[in-house]
């Protein structure tokens, strides 16, 4: 079902009996996802004002075609701010399968020197998933970074514990230095914003509840671990000044030196699940 709010964005609003959840057309911006039986598997801000060229605070932002600053141009990328169009949709039973695209003439209008192709594919049931598929369907080989840049809820971040990412490398983005090494399980203290290296297997988010959050990946070597804390949360846009205390993102991401390079017609498949165990 196709809704509109009062700012007039419109949402895909999906009622299925093992699922519901809600995905703006801006962006293919999923905001809520919720399995029967179970909370919201992502986070997302009180403070959203919906302006249609603003990207939405919370969700699953898809950074595309490159994340962060990496190139010039609005902060990750063209993908989270457009519209998208829906393609398909199925309903197994078990899940509800969504596809969208976005439109070549956007991409083309934002990215004149670029030629990709670009798909997204949800998985809603008792777990999400999401697929994006990028195709370079020009005639050159062409530079891509992305992520999807999931903000996941904490009971209280100050006993929140990431585990699966011991031993890893990173990148803080914060200091610039690269190569240190994650010792134990990431807690939270003070600002985080940094990029993993390698093949990290599912990352469980322990908060203290019940249950853990798993998230795990296919087509990335890198992941973004990230909360603002207090003063950022102060200078960020749709952010409240407390938010940073129930949110984590951990983002599916193939940023810094694991960007893709795609050859003419090649395609890169990026993919999070996100489950509650
Ligand atoms: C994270 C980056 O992925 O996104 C941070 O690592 C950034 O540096 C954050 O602040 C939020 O970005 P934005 O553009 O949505 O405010």
């Amino acid at each position: 079902q196709l809704v509109r709010n009062e700012h007039g964005r419109a949402f895909l609003d999906i009622s299925h009996p093992r699922v519901k959840a809600r995905i703006a057309l801006q962006g293919a911006h999923i905001t809520s996802c919720v399995p029967t039986g179970q909370g919201d598997l992502l986070w997302m801000s009180p403070e959203n004002d919906a302006r249609p060229d603003r990207p939405i605070r919370g969700g699953i932002p898809i950074c595309w075609p490159y994340f962060g600053n990496e190139r010039p141009g609005p902060s990750h990328g063209i993908a989270r701010t457009s519209d998208w169009r829906l393609t398909g949709a199925v309903d197994t039973g078990d899940m509800i399968r969504l596809s969208l695209e976005l439109p070549r003439g956007i991409i083309k209008h934002h990215l004149p020197d670029d030629d990709w192709q670009l798909q997204v594919e949800f998985e809603l049931g008792s777990s999400l998933s999401i697929a994006l598929r990028t195709t370079n369907s020009g005639g050159r080989a062409q530079v891509l970074s992305q992520a999807l840049h999931s903000y996941l809820p904490v009971r209280d971040i100050h006993e929140t514990r990431l585990w699966g990412l011991e031993g890893a490398e990173f990148f803080d983005q914060l200091t610039g230095v690269d190569h240190h090494r994650q010792q134990g399980p990431v807690t939270f203290s003070g600002e985080v914003d940094r990029i993993y290296h390698g093949h990290a297997s599912a990352i469980q988010l322990d908060d203290s509840s019940q249950h853990y959050l798993v998230v795990t990946r296919e087509g990335s070597e890198s992941v973004v671990i990230w909360n603002p804390w207090t003063d950022k949360s102060q200078r960020l846009g749709q952010f409240p000044a407390d938010g940073y205390k129930t949110m984590v993102c951990i983002e599916a991401a193939n940023a810094g030196p694991d960007h893709r390079v795609l050859a003419p017609g090649e395609s890169h498949t990026l993919v999070t699940q996100i489950s509650r165990v």
